[in-house]
């Protein structure tokens, strides 16, 4: 089997994370060794016993005294902490110290926007400099490995979890999952300021069927290589200190017990010597998938399959001594285990440096506060804007409406457990500070996203009608979307929709600017407001960062990380699609087909009577202040050899009166292939700052590899052939350019 990499070595290496440990691998594999033949069974199969906090607890401590217990997960008392490691450390025989584990997702204290929110920024430096400001603040209260990132790719808005990703494509999610982890482990892990990261969920869980949580999947090897594990064989590559395996199963087997993931795939194929934790119970979870019989026999099929930590199932502590006894896991395996998880303990320098200094905690540092804000105003995408914003300076009264507008809660998204709400700066509040507080008037209109009353609605109209200009701030409160939090209708929730139609009755200019945790189905709403800002959900800064753009003290960036579907029942959508034998032309749709018309009425080709083809927005579009040109792209060669590359080269130009970023994407299409490829595939993207007037030519690298793709022998090919290339500034737009690939 030919073996490459998603991406060219080069392009790995440049992702990579520097694993500079205080000890040598060498050392640390000596040592690990060393540890390792000193142990009991009992005390092997404790290292892969991970236990939810129980504080300290006598539970806890006899637990942690008889070496029965390698990480805790979810203690974030620093006090504790110390306490809890004292015990490893001075009272169990071994004296090995735990890992503390906790999802800090999207910030600790300090919350920066939703991973999906800060995907629309597009910006390695924005999720690196965000994970890093969460590993500093976690870090200081003893949190050392953090369950994240998450680069699942999901394609169905329907699916809660995708607020917790980089949205739809490969490319995009590889680029922003590997600064994420830079971020969170450093330039050496095993400084007392890092967390450990984790790649999850390993594989396939963001294609859950119908985008319902925990349900299964069937992935064709090809599309799993294609499609859902790129994101990850990065992560093995570039230095990724953990894994977690996801709860779905794959064509029937389940992620905890696949043995071709999570040893085949991940450790002989890839090369990575890291730690694989299960997800929560998802080893005992093996039982009501109908894989494993009972407990025990989960537990042997994890172990055997790759599975190095037990979170929270209860199947290692139970029965891994009974099976490596009667020999159905082998001593070695066990050990192979238990090593990943010592070596992990010595790269984080937890031998050497075990307890936190409790003086040192430092949260909400003026600069991480900057740099929160910096992140809501790079990955806020303007969807639409007739001219209304930035907000002008005759504007006197402005009508704030809408249960988005001061939820210092909601605002902050999924997956915060350690959010100190009072820390949220809402965009009422920034508002208000900016214009005055007796220019503002707020009414809610409605209390919160799924309020079906209508009783707030004649004061918000009123509001509107006395007004300038209206801000609708819309939206999914905080829990509609991540695990478990699933919607079949993709609409603005509760009574927002008709709230929206009462506002725009008054004629006031609207502007609706909406906070959620995955794109919505808006079309009506778009229709009637004058302007659409989209800022999923931003986190603590999300005020003075959506001010700042409202006001037009900084400029829109962001572009959407995900497609944005027309309607519901469109999903899963995502610009990568196959083009199909009808691909849609000539759609005649509901309304104007004529009665008893014909069965091929409709011309036959691929589209929906009720909403024809693709997507409200597209993938990678947002709007600016701004308004830029790009030229045709320029190709250095109409033709691409093995070993060669062609350079794209396009001038992007800022026709608009502010400086401004500009996301520019590079797309490719592979016309013809033994296994037919998309219409179109993100292969690289840059920001460019423009002053101005300003003209900047900007170049991208294409190579033979990043042409390759799975064969239906799974061998990864770069088949001869005719190519179009567009550098574009989303997936929809552009003019192609052209050239072929020859492998004579
Ligand atoms: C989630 C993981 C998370 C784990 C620990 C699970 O329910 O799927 O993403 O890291 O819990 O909290």
């Amino acid at each position: 089997m030919n073996l490459k990499p998603f991406l060219t070595a080069a392009a790995l290496a440049a992702l990579a994370v520097s694993p500079v440990f205080a000890l040598t691998e060498q050392e640390i594999n000596a040592n690990v060794a060393a540890l390792i033949s000193k142990m009991t069974l009992e005390e092997k199969v404790g290292q892969l016993n991970q236990l939810s906090g129980l504080g300290y607890s006598p539970e806890m401590v006899n637990a942690i005294k008889a070496g029965n217990v390698g990480s805790i997960l979810n203690e974030t008392d620093p006090a504790i902490v110390n306490k809890l490691q004292r015990e490893a450390i001075e009272n169990s025989r071994l004296g090995i110290p735990l890992i503390i584990a906790r999802d800090v997702i999207h910030g600790y204290k300090t919350i920066f926007p939703i991973p999906l929110g800060q995907a629309a920024s597009w910006s390695e430096e924005i999720v690196e400099e965000g994970a890093r400001i969460a590993a500093e603040e976690a870090s200081s209260v003893g949190i050392r490995w953090t369950f994240s990132p998450m680069v699942d790719i999901a394609r169905d808005p329907r699916w809660g979890r995708m607020a917790e990703g980089f949205g739809e494509d490969p490319v995009l999610t590889t680029r922003l999952g590997m600064a994420m982890t830079r971020g969170y482990q450093g330039d050496d892990l095993s400084k007392p300021n890092t967390m450990a990261a984790c790649a999850k969920h390993f594989a396939g869980y963001g294609a859950s069927e119908s985008g319902k949580d925990y349900n299964t999947t069937w992935i064709p090897e090809v599309q799993l290589r294609d499609v859902y594990l790129p994101p990850f064989e990065a992560q093995a590559k570039g230095g990724a200190a953990t894994f977690m395996c996801s709860f779905n199963d794959i064509c029937g087997v389940p992620s905890s017990g696949n043995k071709h993931l999570l040893t085949d795939i991940l450790r002989d194929e890839w090369g990575w010597d890291g730690l694989m934790v299960s997800d929560w119970g998802s080893i005992q979870q093996m039982i009501p998938h109908g894989y494993s019989a009972d407990l025990r026999q989960a537990a042997e099929q994890a172990a055997n399959a790759g599975v190095d930590v037990d979170m929270e199932g209860y199947a290692y502590i139970g029965y891994l001594k009974d099976l490596v006894e009667k020999g159905e896991v082998s001593t070695e395996q066990l050990d192979n285990l238990v090593a990943n998880v010592l070596r992990l303990k010595y790269r984080l320098g937890l031998f050497e440096n075990p307890y936190i200094d409790e003086s040192k905690i430092n949260f909400y540092a003026p600069s991480s506060l900057a740099a929160a804000q910096k992140a809501v105003e790079q990955s806020t995408v303007l969807l639409k804007n007739d001219g209304i914003l930035p907000i002008k300076k005759g504007v006197k009264k402005i009508a704030v409406i809408g249960p988005m507008a001061d939820a210092q809660h909601d605002q902050a998204g999924t997956w915060v457990f350690d959010l100190e709400k009072e820390h949220c700066v809402t965009p009422l509040t920034s508002l208000r500070e900016k214009y005055g507080k007796k220019n503002v008037t707020y009414v809610p209109g409605v209390k919160f996203s799924r309020d079906l009353s209508h009783d707030g609605f004649d004061e918000a109209v009123k509001a509107a009608k006395d007004a300038d200009i209206v801000l609708f701030f819309a939206g999914e409160e905080a829990v509609l979307s991540g695990e478990a939090h699933c919607r079949t209708d993709l609409t603005l929730p509760g009574a927002q929709k008709e709230l929206m139609a009462a506002l725009a009755e008054t004629g006031t200019p609207i502007v609706m600017v909406v906070q959620a945790g995955r794109p919505l189905v808006m079309n009506d709403e778009v229709a009637k407001a004058a302007a659409v800002v989209y800022c999923f959900h931003g986190g603590t800064m999300t005020g003075p960062g959506l001010t700042a753009l409202l006001a037009g003290d900084a400029n829109f960036s962001g572009k959407l990380p995900v497609s944005f579907p027309k309607a519901s029942a469109q999903v899963p959508l995502y610009y990568a699609h196959k083009n199909t034998g009808r691909p849609a032309e000539g759609m005649t749709l509901i309304n104007d087909i004529p009665l008893e018309a014909g069965q091929t009425s409709t011309g036959c080709t691929s589209f929906y009577l009720d909403c024809g083809d693709g997507p409200a927005f597209p993938f990678g579009y947002g709007l600016s202040y701004n308004n830029y040109s790009y030229s045709d792209p320029k190709l250095s060669s109409a033709t691409l050899t093995p070993g060669e590359t062609i350079t794209v080269t396009c001038d992007v130009t800022n026709n608009g009166s502010r400086e401004g970023r500009e996301v520019v994407q590079l797309y490719v299409r592979d016309h013809v292939g033994s296994l037919i490829r998309p219409v179109k595939e993100l292969k690289d993207f840059a920001s460019v700052t423009l002053a101005p007037g300003e003209t900047k030519t900007v170049s991208f690298e294409i190579n033979p590899e990043m042409l390759s793709f799975y064969n239906a022998q799974l061998q990864k090919v770069t088949e001869p052939g005719e190519f179009s290339v567009w550098v574009a500034p989303n997936s929809e737009s552009g003019s192609p350019a052209s050239f072929s690939y020859s492998d004579k």
